[in-house]
């Protein structure tokens, strides 16, 4: 059942961005792609990108890092929720906000999975996510990272023949 205290809001301070570094260096994929908590931190505090908790009270429940500028708009970094809030819908709350503010000003969502996160990959298609591109051993050889889209409509939205 969903947490009925659940509360969505940006970072306030470095100890809950130490917290969800954490959470999510405990976790797979960054186990496996060898990617750690000083690495996931310095992400986490970079202005470049937009980062949204789950809290339930003062726990950090999930995490989602958003890119909403630069070569890649409207991408969803990573999004990761505490081993013992999945299949909570929290990870269900954390992807309706990163849509809404991603699609109030984009037509597509981005993101990356790795190949071997099955469990991810059948999460996104649920949500309506196509698989659009494979890119082969981008970030760890021996591991694609699986290019996903939704779309609400083409970028260039309004027929030039009307
Ligand atoms: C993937 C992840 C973010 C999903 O978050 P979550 O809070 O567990 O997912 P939710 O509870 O919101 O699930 C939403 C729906 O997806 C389904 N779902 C979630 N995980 C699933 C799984 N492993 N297999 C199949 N379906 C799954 C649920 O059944 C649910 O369906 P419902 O709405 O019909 O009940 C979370 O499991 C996670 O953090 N995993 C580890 C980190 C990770 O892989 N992140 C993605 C990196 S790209």
């Amino acid at each position: 059942m969903e947490p009925d205290n659940l509360i969505l809001r940006a970072p306030v301070n470095d100890d809950e961005r130490k917290e969800a570094a954490a959470l999510m260096a405990g976790t797979d994929p960054w186990i496996t792609l060898g990617i750690g908590r000083e690495q996931i931190l310095t992400t986490l505090q970079d202005p470049f990108y937009e980062t949204w908790f789950a809290l339930t009270g003062k726990e950090i429940a999930g995490v989602a890092v958003i890119q909403m500028k630069g070569a890649c708009t409207g991408y969803l970094k990573s999004i990761a929720v505490k081993e013992a809030w999945q299949h909570k819908h929290v990870g269900s709350r954390l992807m309706d906000l990163v849509e809404e503010k991603i699609l109030a000003v984009h037509t597509n969502v981005f993101l990356c999975v790795s190949s071997f996160n099955t469990s991810a990959r059948r999460f996104y298609q649920k949500r309506g996510y196509e698989e659009v591109g494979v890119l082969k051993d981008y970030l760890v050889k021996g591991y694609d990272e699986i290019l996903m889209r939704k779309s609400t409509g083409p970028v260039l939205a309004s027929d030039p023949g009307e």
